[in-house]
């Protein structure tokens, strides 16, 4: 018998409470709990895993028959490469984005280019006539693609069990909505409960699914945390609306990674891989510029150039302004007194403006040395010579601390045509010099990097 019985959920974290609460006991949030209606079945279950209820029992590890795994092509070299080689049969992978980033973009263009693949594309948000008109957009190569606008879950069941499918797409999970749960599509209880589903469905049938998942203001995937932690892979589909450039990242993977990042550029007709980062980000000609550095920094598991640009002006108001794009403003704070107390050079009273080119998040502390370089290009109007990078973290004492994979990062920079390259005096240790023509600068300290580039 079926009972409806209404409990208080938060909508960040996922946890219930059969009363209303001001802050979540569980995640800190405030305000975050709304009521929803479930039903609850209270058909008398059995609650002891008596012996005859075990279907599955328990083998020996080594007793497991395993075959090669087989991976599907995506057709999309790029998000091969991020889901770990391809997409794994039976996987559940949530990919999560702004509204406009181009999520559905993605998904629409790898299925209609996954030739001899039978995919279906389920859209919540989207009329079957608008997903035509985005897939003439597209460059079209797979005629075994069916669409269907629908947000029953029940319905998508029976659509896959007709269509029968090689790879399914759901977009977005937060239009999805069960008839078991009366709450709202996009509610916690309904996105948890449709996502159970469909991973029931994956790992039963064997067909990977592809979920579209919104992401919040805080920029978590919207709704439960718990969504992030059933399905196999999560990938975050990120860039600036105003920028080309959109980044895939791997978040979590169960099947490969994490550390795998995809690059690519918004046109008139889609997404196009960007295989050679380093030239697309690298194509201005700054030659005789002022407070520009070019850094090889690492993202993933790929290295590529990158452009810093620094601004140093007299503070025109009282307090001087620091602002920073594409770059952690507590960690330019942190080299900016690094500067001021370790090597003397005085900018305490100066705005400071940074700016990574193309619109790109780093988080490889590498790059520090160019962001210091930059600064100071720019505080003493001294352009940095065309064909020098460099490479570094720099430490609260000032001196350039070791970065790893210096080997790739030198390597890429060659291939580039780069003739000078500074980095860690630490790293040049463990390097084999004899094949390379790029000329290598070691520094231990700020002002000797400062001492190479502006002599
Ligand atoms: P969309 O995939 O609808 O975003 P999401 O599903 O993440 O909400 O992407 C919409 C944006 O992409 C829109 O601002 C226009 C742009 N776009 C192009 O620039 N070129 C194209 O070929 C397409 C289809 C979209
Ligand atoms: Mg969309």
């Amino acid at each position: 018998m079926a009972k409806t019985k209404s409990v208080y959920i938060c909508q960040n974290c996922g946890v219930d409470s059969p009363k209303w609460i001001g802050k979540c006991p569980s995640c800190g949030e405030w305000n975050s709990y709304v009521e929803e209606i479930i039903s609850k079945d209270t058909s008398p279950k059995i609650h002891i895993a008596g012996i005859q209820l075990v279907k599955q029992k328990p083998i020996l590890i080594s007793d497991v028959i395993t075959t090669e795994e087989t991976r599907i092509d995506t057709s999309c070299n790029e998000l091969n490469r991020v889901l770990g080689g391809g997409l794994v049969p039976g996987s559940l992978v949530l990919i999560g984005g702004e509204p406009g980033i181009g999520k559905s973009t993605l998904v629409l263009q790898v299925v209609l280019n996954m030739k001899g693949k039978r995919t279906l594309y389920i859209s919540g948000e989207e009329s079957v006539t608008q997903l035509k008109m985005r897939a003439e957009r597209l460059k079209f190569q797979n005629p075994d693609c069916y669409i269907v606008s629908e947000t029953s879950l029940e319905q998508i069941f029976v659509h896959v069990q007709n269509i029968q499918p090689d790879v399914v797409i759901v977009d977005s999970i937060q239009t999805m909505a069960t008839d078991t749960i009366e709450s709202s599509p996009g509610s916690v209880s309904q996105v948890r409960e449709c996502a159970a589903a469909i991973l029931k469905f994956c790992k039963t049938s064997a067909i990977p699914v592809l979920l579209i998942g919104h992401i919040n203001k805080e920029g978590s995937i919207a709704g439960p945390k718990v969504l992030e932690h059933i399905v196999d892979t999560v990938l975050q589909f990120e860039g600036d609306q105003h920028y080309m450039y959109r980044i895939l990242r791997s978040i979590k993977n169960r099947f490969g990674s994490t550390s795998e990042m995809g690059i690519f550029e918004m046109q008139q007709n889609g997404l196009r891989e960007v295989s050679n980062p380093s030239e697309l980000l690298l194509s201005q000609n700054h030659e005789g510029l002022s407070g520009v550095a070019i850094a090889s920094a690492i993202e993933g598991i790929r290295p590529f150039l990158i452009e810093v640009q620094g601004l140093v002006s007299s503070a025109a108001y009282g307090t001087p302004q620091r602002s920073s794009t594409g770059f952690d403003l507590r960690r330019l704070n942190m080299l900016l007194a690094v500067l001021e107390k370790r090597a003397g050079f005085k900018i305490a009273q100066k705005d400071v403006f940074l700016n990574i080119a193309g619109g790109i998040k780093v988080n490889d502390p590498a790059i520090d040395l160019a962001v210091i370089s930059a600064i100071l290009s720019s505080n003493v109007d001294i352009a940095i010579a065309k064909h020098v990078c460099v490479a570094g973290e720099v430490g609260l004492s000032g001196e350039i601390r070791p970065i790893n994979r210096i080997e790739q990062r030198i390597l890429e920079a060659e291939k580039l045509g780069f003739e000078k390259m500074i980095i860690p005096d630490f790293n040049l240790k463990s390097l084999n010099l004899s094949k390379l023509n790029i000329q290598l600068v070691q520094v231990k300290k700020v002002e000797e990097a400062f001492r190479v580039l502006f002599k």
